[in-house]
């Protein structure tokens, strides 16, 4: 099984645990390491709307949080016709803890888009712009 399709898998089977009463939407993702590591997240909704987590920054903060530094795919499950893409904010800590790494965009059948993490995000902000 490719890192591509092992992400995917991945992907599917956290969204099975999204926590979405509120939009009904459940997302799943999923970050390979470069050792070979996958982390999971799931979307995670609340009552205040506003502190609701996208699944995208669950799998990046669980994977930090385990010391992983080091990331070589994301891929992103939702069960829609058209691809989920990460949201803006998403796309942002991303870019600080991933760089430029692709994104396979899947739903529960198939894989519907490939990105970099660069064409989604031109001109970012980033640390280096005042920590040179
Ligand atoms: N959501 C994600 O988890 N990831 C995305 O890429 C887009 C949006 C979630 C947030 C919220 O729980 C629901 O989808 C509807 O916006």
């Amino acid at each position: 099984m490719s890192d591509s399709d092992r992400a995917v898998a991945a992907a599917r089977a956290a969204r099975e645990h999204a926590v979405a009463p509120f939009s009904g939407f459940k997302v799943g993702a999923a970050l390979l390491t470069r050792g070979g590591r996958v982390f999971g997240g799931c979307n995670v909704e609340n009552a205040s709307y506003g502190l609701t987590v996208c699944a995208e920054r669950v799998a990046l903060l669980k994977a930090l949080s385990e010391g992983e530094r080091d990331f070589t795919l994301l891929a992103v499950a939702a069960d829609t016709a058209a691809p989920t893409p990460p949201c803006g904010p998403c796309r942002q800590l991303l870019w600080e803890y991933c760089g430029d790494i692709p994104i396979v965009l899947a739903n529960l059948t198939t894989v519907v888009a490939h990105h970099r993490l660069a064409a989604l995000l031109p001109f970012p902000f980033e640390a280096t712009l005042f920590r040179p």
